[in-house]
């Protein structure tokens, strides 16, 4: 079964959001490299990545279904994220928003009863519950640290062993 012209839109929009979210933590990355993090900044780069994967995931997707890939444009990320513990919370933000994008990709798979898509979409509802978990508990570091220099170097030492 081929996939239908509203999901293949939806999965198309899809990749633009993961795409976004590589740009948006590549720009994240920046900042914080130009603010003395570069443990966070490579933590950042690490998602970015992530989200690549993730949008090539869904790109992959929909060829095996028989459907388009079709590219929009990728607006332009913000440059000053306002200091350490904001661009975590937007991190945070973020990630519950797209959690939101591929819960409603889910009810639109089920509405549709595309079974398939519905299996295929299993994968990223619990890589959301990952992505949330791991974005939060970095808030809550953030906000321990209280803008200790002491520990935010630890911290952004943590951040930096992330493979
Ligand atoms: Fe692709 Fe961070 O969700």
């Amino acid at each position: 079964m081929e996939l239908s012209k509203n999901m293949e839109t939806a999965i198309n929009k899809q990749i633009q959001a993961e795409s976004y979210s590589a740009y948006l933590y590549l720009a994240m990355a920046a900042y914080c490299d130009s603010v003395g993090m570069p443990g966070y900044a490579h933590w950042l780069r690490e998602q970015c990545e992530e989200e690549l994967a993730h949008a090539m995931k869904f790109y992959h997707y929909v060829v095996e279904r028989g459907g388009r890939v079709v590219l929009e444009a990728i607006q332009q990320p913000p440059t000053d994220f306002g200091s350490l513990l904001s661009l975590a919370q937007e991190v945070y933000a973020h990630e519950q928003k797209v959690t939101g994008l591929i819960h409603a990709l889910y009810d639109l798979a089920a509405a549709e009863k595309d079974y398939a898509t519905q299996v295929f979409l299993q994968w990223y509802i619990n890589e959301q519950v990952e992505e949330e978990d791991n974005a939060r508990v970095i808030v809550e570091k953030f906000k321990m640290a209280g803008g200790h220099p002491n520990i935010l170097f630890m911290l952004d030492q943590q951040l930096g062993a992330r493979e």
